[in-house]
């Protein structure tokens, strides 16, 4: 049972990559607050990401999917939150492509789910509440070389995934222009760390490179994302959600931009280091494969506004990032374990054809 404490918090997704690092940093930082961490553990959700402070007084999991509209309208009753933190979502492009209805079930209805059960708990009083909906700077659609998202860019969703993700953010504009609800978003660039998902770029090739298998580079490798570290995008939102102004919305990336065959190579010379292997010697598993259906070229963000008004700003240096990244996954073992096994074997074989 949770301490009667000063606020109750819900974190949606907070089993996930990001989410996990968010629900952390709350339960420690905020032992007046009851933390809810809602999930519905789908195979991207993994309890094992929170051992370390599944016990604490402050923190709650309750097991759930965000869209079923009846069980979170009887949550919000009966917990009552004073916030919601919303991460839950599908969020892999690739899965998208194959399965685009599971990004509109979960992405948009669950939002939606999500926001009419906030109203309906809040609407005589929005005072000290607040809903935040974290984004992706996928919306924003696909640079060419030169510029940079801005919160003002036009939205231009190009894959199933950001679609949904577009959508959701509409949903959330609407609810606060329409009913009044406090809002705030944010739209981040790609994260980084440890506990991400090996369907991704870089935890994908961490592991390939360990278990010395080919590293699937799409295309020519030439497209450009701007990465940063998850627990900086965690920081990004504890500011945000604190601090943010209502209606607003904050771009978070790490002014870090990377062509996927630059950061692979990077990858790779960072591995053969740390495992004694000879210098080069990782960059022969690379393997350019089929392009992956309708590939944004360039993510660039433009974080100046949160920096400017909230004075965040990305702590870490991209190389000691890697560097961190690369030995948690290689002291983790037994967590990818349990994770590269079974059902991720089959999506695996289906997507690389091996
Ligand atoms: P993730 O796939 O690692 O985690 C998603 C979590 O949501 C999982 O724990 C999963 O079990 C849960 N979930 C999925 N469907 C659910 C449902 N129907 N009901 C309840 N829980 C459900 O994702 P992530 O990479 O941690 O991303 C988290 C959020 O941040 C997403 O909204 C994503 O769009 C956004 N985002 C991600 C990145 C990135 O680089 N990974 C960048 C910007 C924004
Ligand atoms: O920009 C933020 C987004 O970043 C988040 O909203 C998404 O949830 C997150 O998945 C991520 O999307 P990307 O598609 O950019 O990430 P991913 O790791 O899948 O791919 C990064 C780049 O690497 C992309 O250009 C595709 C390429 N890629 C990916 C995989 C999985 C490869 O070349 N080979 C691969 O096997």
């Amino acid at each position: 049972m949770l301490m009667d404490t000063k606020k109750k918090i819900l974190i949606t997704g907070g089993a996930g990559f990001i989410g996990s690092h968010v629900v952390r940093l709350f339960v420690k930082k905020y032992s007046d607050y009851a933390i809810y961490n809602l999930d519905k553990l789908t195979y991207a959700g993994n309890l094992e990401n929170l051992k370390d402070i599944e016990e604490a007084e402050n923190y709650s999991f309750v097991q759930g999917d965000i869209t079923d509209a009846g069980f979170i309208n009887e949550l919000f009753e009966r917990e009552k939150f004073d916030g919601v933190i919303h991460l839950a979502a599908e969020s892999h492009v690739d899965r998208s492509i194959t399965d685009p209805l599971a990004f509109v079930n979960t992405n948009v209805i669950g939002t939606v789910n999500l926001l009419n059960s906030a109203r309906d708990i809040w609407k005589e009083n929005f005072d000290e509440k607040r809903f935040y909906h974290v984004s992706t700077d996928e919306v924003y659609g696909s640079l060419g070389e030169t510029g940079f998202f801005l919160e003002t860019t036009p939205y231009d969703p190009q894959s199933p995934y950001s679609a949904s993700k577009a959508s959701s953010d509409h949903f959330v504009r609407a609810y606060a222009n329409t009913y009044g609800m406090p809002i705030v978003i944010s739209n981040c660039s790609n994260n980084y760390g440890p506990n991400q998902f090996p369907e991704k770029l870089l935890p994908l090739c961490i592991n390939n490179i360990k278990n010395g298998n080919p590293l699937p580079v799409y295309g020519k490798g030439e497209n450009i994302r701007d990465w940063l570290y998850v627990i900086d995008h965690a920081r990004a939102i504890d500011v945000i959600y604190h601090n943010g102004k209502n209606d607003e919305t904050y771009n978070i990336g790490g002014f870090n931009e990377w062509k996927n065959i630059d950061i692979v190579r990077l990858l790779c010379d960072v591995m053969d280091e740390k495992l004694g292997r000879e210098k080069g010697s990782s960059q022969q598993l690379i393997t350019f494969v089929k392009d992956r259906a309708g590939h944004d070229m360039r993510y660039a963000i433009d974080a100046s506004k949160i920096k400017n008004e909230l004075g965040w700003e990305p702590s870490l240096q991209f190389e000691e990032g890697m560097s961190k990244t690369v030995d948690w996954y290689l002291e983790n073992t037994e967590w990818l374990e349990h994770i590269t096994s079974g059902a991720y074997r089959d999506y695996y074989e289906n997507q690389y054809q091996v």
